[in-house]
């Protein structure tokens, strides 16, 4: 894969797309992603202003001319989820109206992506209401990286291209010498994800079943599956409070797994999740790197993998109108 990004890399020097120029422009929501993303195509970051008034109202000034060109805006809707929303709201209604020929948004974490169906009545349905304002603010079309519902990209009337890290994982995983492999699913919602990571690493599936007594609590009934003796990586999406990882480390211990670890793409990672899972005996939490992480949170046990190379990967294929989805076959 990386020899195959290289050439890519280095054929965007050279060619001519159908959309202009490739433009990269970073929000404020993960620079160290939008830089690594510059690097790795070798296209700098536009020079954005974003300012903010004195009554917190944000501000966006974009110095260069976008007239006609392929404009592709970096930005995670990670915490605060709502600060990052209205920043990218208000970026790609500057890039609309600034002429930009196409403007792509890429959101490497979807901030409500949990809220994608009513599970009570008189509750609303936030990620379709998210969609409806990203298309409504300038986006021709959306980079989606591990959405926690598939259903979402059903959501945008563009095209959209989803994106999975499992590959990254699982040569990760490949690496750390691991032995009697069991991937477990943290709930039957997780299932697809965690087949992926099984069928890559050629290893069986056990599942977990979980409820929230409360919302952001959660509690694991049961483990099903061939866990005793056994290295069990659970593939997860999103960590937010580490509850559920780590409830689901205990039960993995209690039914004598040997070594527990996680995969999972989105480190969230609010209040003290991070003590969360240093007490719970996990022995490596991999996420990837499409929300921050400030640097005195990182350390053992979590290990960071980037997904820049995938995105930038993606970013040129979409400018060039070539396949997406080869990148996973
Ligand atoms: C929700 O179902 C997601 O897939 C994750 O399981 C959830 O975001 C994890 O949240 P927490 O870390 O707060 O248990």
């Amino acid at each position: 894969m990386i020899g195959r990004m290289q050439t890519a890399v280095e054929y965007v020097a050279e060619s001519a797309s159908p959309w202009g120029e490739l433009k990269l422009l970073g929000g404020s929501a993960n620079p160290a992603l939008s830089e690594k993303i510059s690097a790795q195509l070798r296209v700098p970051l536009t020079d954005t202003r974003l300012r903010r008034f004195a009554d917190g109202e944000i501000n966006v000034k974009i110095e260069d001319s976008m007239r006609g060109h392929d404009v592709f805006v970096i930005q995670p809707t990670c915490p605060p989820v709502n600060e990052h929303l209205m920043e990218l709201f208000i970026i790609l209604d500057a890039l609309r109206r600034a002429s930009a020929g196409r403007v792509t948004a890429v959101i490497p974490y979807y901030g409500y992506a949990r809220k994608e169906r009513k599970t009570q009545p008189r509750e609303p349905i936030s990620a379709k209401l998210v969609a409806n304002f990203i298309t409504l603010a300038g986006a021709d079309r959306l980079l989606l990286l591990d959405l926690h519902a598939e259903a979402i990209e059903g959501f945008f009337d563009v095209p959209t291209d989803h994106l999975s890290p499992f590959r990254i994982f699982a040569d990760h995983l490949r690496t750390l010498n691991l032995h009697n492999l069991t991937v477990v699913a943290p709930d039957a919602g997780g299932g697809r994800r965690a087949e992926a990571v099984a069928n890559q690493l050629q290893a069986p599936i056990a599942f977990g079943y979980k409820r929230r007594p409360e919302e952001d609590q959660a509690e694991v009934i049961a483990v099903s599956g061939d866990v005793k003796g056994r290295d069990c990586v659970v593939v997860e999406d999103i960590i937010t409070t580490g509850g559920t990882i780590s409830k689901l480390a205990q039960s993995l211990r209690l039914q004598g797994a040997h070594k527990v670890l996680i995969a999972a793409t989105h480190p969230v990672l609010t209040g003290d999740a991070v003590d969360r899972l240093k007490k719970a005996q996990i022995d490596d939490v991999i996420v990837t790197d499409s929300v921050p992480i400030a640097p005195e949170r990182l350390g053992p046990p979590i290990t960071v993998l980037s997904v820049a190379p995938l995105l930038a990967e993606a970013i040129i294929r979409v400018h060039e109108n070539r396949s997406v989805s080869e990148l996973f076959r």
